[in-house]
């Protein structure tokens, strides 16, 4: 075990020569082995003012927040920013039609008026660290997977019971990296009272909405303010109203001097999940059918959402973040395809794989994989695509997994719900289902309802009636999923099982294969919600041929764009005067204001809201978005292509300070200029 951890020791400091710029997303605690490349690319401070257990550090600026974003906080008075999206569904939760937050903004403009948010928590990472060695204790070559497993969740448990003793706001996860070649403990401090601040209208929070989405060039003033309260002693509290603002270890200083193409960034926060060292098969299936078919049952609900979204207010408002959350990977989806072919993605691979194999004769560890990775994926293949149609038709149909999960939460099911949207969707998908999935994979149940009403569409009469039919709704879904678990999932389980070991073989035999050739290549752990650091530079980007796109938008794009007669374009009338009079205060810069940049950070979905920062470590931007030629970064990176989108923070102080007039916000941070 020693051997090998000293091995991956030495890897986590990426290979030293030949590096693919900017790519890579680095653990925080191992940044030291980074720091000399990342200061030689302009980065003043050093590796213990990025991470640091002994001191505060810009580490202790940063949140996970909520399920699945960042923010982070840039006031002592625990005032935290992330992007509007990623505040969206707390915003939409507050907004009615008399108090439509959602198109018209909101803003406290007292601690009074901050609004809790039930279920909103925000986790600060106390510390990290390697803990290969606890994990593996007892563990003997001769295991078998499932002993391995049994072993790992039982050590992985007591390690975290340990962090944690007993503290209910601390939370600990064990986590692998490298497909479990290595461990690392996370330590995160939980404060669960956290009110919403302010959120600009839509019209500037998701200006441009979908169709802008995962573009550039870009005008969406994304973000939104939240604050972070705690007990009398500064620790995480229940939500009470006594409750008083949080003072951080650290908070970032806004720097409002600006930014220029080639500047420093770094881009500190929790993406989600990357896959970058996957087979060539896998990628295949990604690009080649998985992608294509989900996106074709998401266009089918996305038109059928559009068509009542457009037509009614309110249902506009229901459906606006389910809405959101749907058309996302939606678009995402078809960005990666392009860009894994574009890049010749699938070929590069195989011709990897090719050579990995004939180095790998006679290593008995990595011999036989390429092979066996074929043929498991070739097993697989009908059966994931069914896995697909699964969870993207059959359960996609809101009534159906609402009573499936029991129907719990049922204020808020109804409280969003329009049942035309959901019958019409249920019909478009479950024929969706019954043309592209071959009959032998069909639960009985199925086949027998289609049979007996004579069509999706009657079918269908018979669940949504005046009262949708619960019983029938509740019963779709556990035969169909019981069907699944019972006839599909077994397979995809084994096989899925029997790649996990192979895939943490074939991870050290990338390594060492790099090695053995001096490749050169990058390695660093894909990401997993646990926080990471990227760095690059702000830089433009050729997205096709003969076109060159540079990397800051300004105001009068926003202005270019707007458009009274499309709702994600109408931007407030407000905004209209300030840009007709240029009343731009100090944040003009050349004759407009700055709205958003790009620069070659790698990051992924969850660095939404991560801060992005200059050279100093202050805050220049937030991170919401890639550009879309580039999101196949989570597969395969390209240093040409792939781009971080940021908003420039001078266009958030703009809008605090000329559209909100909450300059009592302003007021509370550090603003460089
Ligand atoms: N693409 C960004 C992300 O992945 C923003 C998504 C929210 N905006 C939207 N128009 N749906 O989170
Ligand atoms: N908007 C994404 C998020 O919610 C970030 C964009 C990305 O995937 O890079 O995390």
């Amino acid at each position: 075990m020693k051997k090998l951890i000293l091995f991956f020791a030495l890897l986590l400091a990426g290979a030293s020569s030949g590096l693919r710029a900017d790519e890579g997303m680095w653990l925080p605690s191992e940044i030291l082995k980074k720091i000399k490349d990342i200061q030689s690319k302009g980065f003043k401070l050093s590796a213990e003012d990025i991470y640091s257990v002994n001191k505060s550090s810009l580490k202790d600026a940063v949140v996970r927040f909520g399920g699945g974003c960042t923010g982070e906080l840039i006031s002592s008075q625990g005032l935290l920013i992330t992007n509007h999206h990623c505040g969206y569904g707390q915003i939409q939760q507050h907004s009615s039609v008399e108090h439509d937050y959602l198109t018209d903004g909101f803003w406290a403009m007292s601690r009074a008026e901050e609004l809790p948010n039930p279920g909103l928590s925000v986790s600060f990472l106390e510390y990290m660290i390697d803990v290969t060695d606890d994990v593996m204790k007892g563990y003997k070559p001769s295991m078998t997977e499932e002993k391995r497993t049994e072993l790992v969740n039982k050590n992985s448990k007591k390690i975290e019971e340990k962090a944690v003793k007993g503290n209910k706001y601390l939370r600990a996860n064990v986590r692998p990296i490298y497909y479990g070649n290595q461990y690392f403990l996370f330590v995160y401090k939980v404060y669960t009272d956290v009110r919403l601040v302010g959120a600009p209208p839509s019209s500037i929070g998701k200006f441009g909405g979908d169709t802008d989405n995962w573009m550039w060039p870009r005008h969406t003033g994304d973000f939104s303010l939240f604050r972070v309260y705690a007990g009398a002693d500064n620790e995480p509290a229940e939500y009470d109203p006594n409750n008083v603002p949080f003072q951080p270890k650290r908070f970032f200083k806004v720097n409002a001097a600006g930014i220029s193409e080639g500047d420093f960034t770094m881009v500190y926060g929790f993406p989600g999940r990357t896959n970058e060292y996957l087979f060539s098969d896998a990628v295949k299936y990604t690009a080649l059918i998985s992608n294509p078919h989900k996106i074709a049952l998401r266009t089918l609900r996305l038109d059928i959402q559009k068509e009542y979204m457009n037509k009614d207010r309110a249902i506009r408002i229901k459906y606006a973040s389910k809405n959101a959350g749907v058309s996302n990977a939606w678009k995402k989806w078809q960005g990666e395809a392009k860009g894994i072919l574009k890049m010749r993605a699938i070929e590069n691979k195989q011709d990897f794989e090719a050579k990995f194999d004939k180095w790998a004769e006679g290593k008995a560890e990595y011999e036989n994989l390429v092979e066996r990775f074929k043929e498991l994926y070739a097993t697989i293949e009908e059966l994931s695509l069914v896995q697909d149609y699964q969870t993207e038709a059959l359960n996609a149909v809101e009534l159906i997994s609402f009573a499936g999960r029991g129907q719990r939460g049922a204020e808020r099911f109804y409280k969003d719900y329009h049942m035309p949207i959901d019958k019409a969707s249920f019909v478009a998908l479950y024929n969706a289902y019954n043309k592209n999935i071959a009959d032998k994979y069909k639960a009985p149940y199925f086949k027998e309802q289609l049979q007996k009403y004579g069509s999706v569409e009657a079918w269908g009469n018979a669940l949504f009636t005046e009262q949708p039919n619960m019983e029938m709704a509740a019963e779709i879904y556990k035969q169909t999923n019981d069907y699944f678990k019972a006839n599909i999932a077994p397979t995809l389980e084994a096989v899925n099982k029997e790649l996990a070991i192979m895939y943490r073989a074939y991870m050290r035999g990338q390594m060492e294969y790099n090695e053995a050739t001096k490749g050169g290549k990058l390695f660093y752990p894909d990401a997993n919600s646990t926080l990471r650091v990227a760095y690059g530079q702000v830089k433009g980007y050729k997205p096709a041929d003969a076109i060159y796109y540079t990397p800051v938008s300004s105001l009068d794009g926003v202005i270019e764009k707007d458009n009274p007669e499309i709702y994600d374009y109408n931007i407030p009338q407000k905004l209209r005067d300030l840009h007709a009079a240029k009343d731009y205060g100090q944040w003009e810069v050349n004759g407009s204001v700055p709205v958003a940049f790009i620069a070659t950070n790698h990051t992924s979905g969850g660095n939404s809201g991560s801060p992005v920062l200059d050279a100093n470590g202050n805050l220049i931007g937030v991170n919401f978005d890639r550009v879309w030629e580039g999101t196949m970064s989570d597969v395969v990176y390209d240093p040409e292509i792939c781009r971080n989108i940021a908003l420039d923070i001078r266009f958030a102080l703009f809008v605090i300070d000329k559209l909100a007039g909450a300059n009592h916000l302003l007021d509370e941070m550090e603003i460089l200029k």
